[in-house]
């Protein structure tokens, strides 16, 4: 029970990614508040962590509105009074694959709106909790796309790229103050996103797998366990670093 008496709270996590992370963390001792823009998803989740007791919780969050997002910490602290661990993970993808010069105004506004000023609103106002309680843990999740180009797909990179530097940027002011803030570069990981992004396309599955020299696109478990470590005292020294969960793809 690694994670006994933690509080952490996880964006988008109705769903995905962020879904498998509230499910680890849960079997790991974990309270973990369910936050997603979509509170159905949320609460169906929540019934998968409090299998074993019914500590954690789902709050509806858009973390475009920072006033949604203060909301979030707010509640937190005055139901556990404390944040533990903050895993910043909503996002989504372009919904048109376009060069850059066709790059609709609608993607590249809802993106970078989601992707990357929804961390910035989720870091700004965890910060101030953690640094006031005197210690915290923070994991964003970025993308292989934060770290190498990815082709008509623009918004994303810029976003992802942003949370890479935010990641680091905020690890080193925040060093100093017994709070660490690492992120996870996953590539293709079988979850509705990438369903929504590629899969509905005959024969992009294995267009793609072609460059994975692994063969085969990730499972939300693996990405899962990286966050929960990173997330965990076993990784103590360690600040301002990403992990890239690819297959071999950058490779
Ligand atoms: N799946 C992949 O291949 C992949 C690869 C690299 C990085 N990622 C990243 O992982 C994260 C999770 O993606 P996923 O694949 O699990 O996607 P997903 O679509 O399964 O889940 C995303 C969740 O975010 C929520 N969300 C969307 N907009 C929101 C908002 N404004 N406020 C709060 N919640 C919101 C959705 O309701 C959904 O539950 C994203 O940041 C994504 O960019 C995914």
């Amino acid at each position: 029970m690694e994670f006994k008496n933690k509080v952490i709270i996880i964006t988008g996590a109705g769903s995905g990614i962020g879904a498998a992370c509230a499910e680890l963390f849960a079997s790991k001792g974990a309270t973990v508040v369910v936050s997603d823009i979509n509170l159905t998803d949320a609460l169906l989740i929540v019934d998968k962590c409090n299998i074993q007791d019914e500590k954690s919780i789902a709050i509806k969050t858009d973390v475009t509105d920072y006033n949604d997002v203060e909301l979030l910490i707010s509640e937190t602290i005055a139901k556990y009074g404390k944040i533990d661990v903050m895993v910043n993970n909503a996002g989504v993808m372009n919904k048109v694959r376009a060069k850059t010069a066709d790059h609709t105004f609608e993607d590249w506004n809802n993106v970078i709106a989601i992707n990357q000023t929804g961390v910035f609103h989720c870091l700004k106002a965890s910060l101030r909790v953690m640094e006031k309680q005197g210690h915290g843990n923070i994991v964003n999740i970025a993308s292989l796309a934060g770290l190498k180009a990815s082709g008509f797909n623009l918004a994303y990179s810029a976003s992802k790229f942003a949370v890479v530097g935010m990641t680091k940027s905020a690890a080193m002011e925040y060093g100093s103050k017994n709070i660490r803030i690492n992120a996870v570069c996953p590539s293709y990981t079988q979850t509705p996103m990438l369903d929504a992004a590629v899969l509905t396309q005959p024969g992009m599955d294995e267009k793609l797998l072609k460059y994975v020299p692994m063969g085969r696109f990730g499972d939300v478990s693996e990405i899962a366990e990286a966050v929960t470590w990173l997330a965990s005292d076993k990784t103590s020294f360690m600040t301002g670093q990403t992990i890239t969960l690819d297959g071999g793809l950058s490779l």
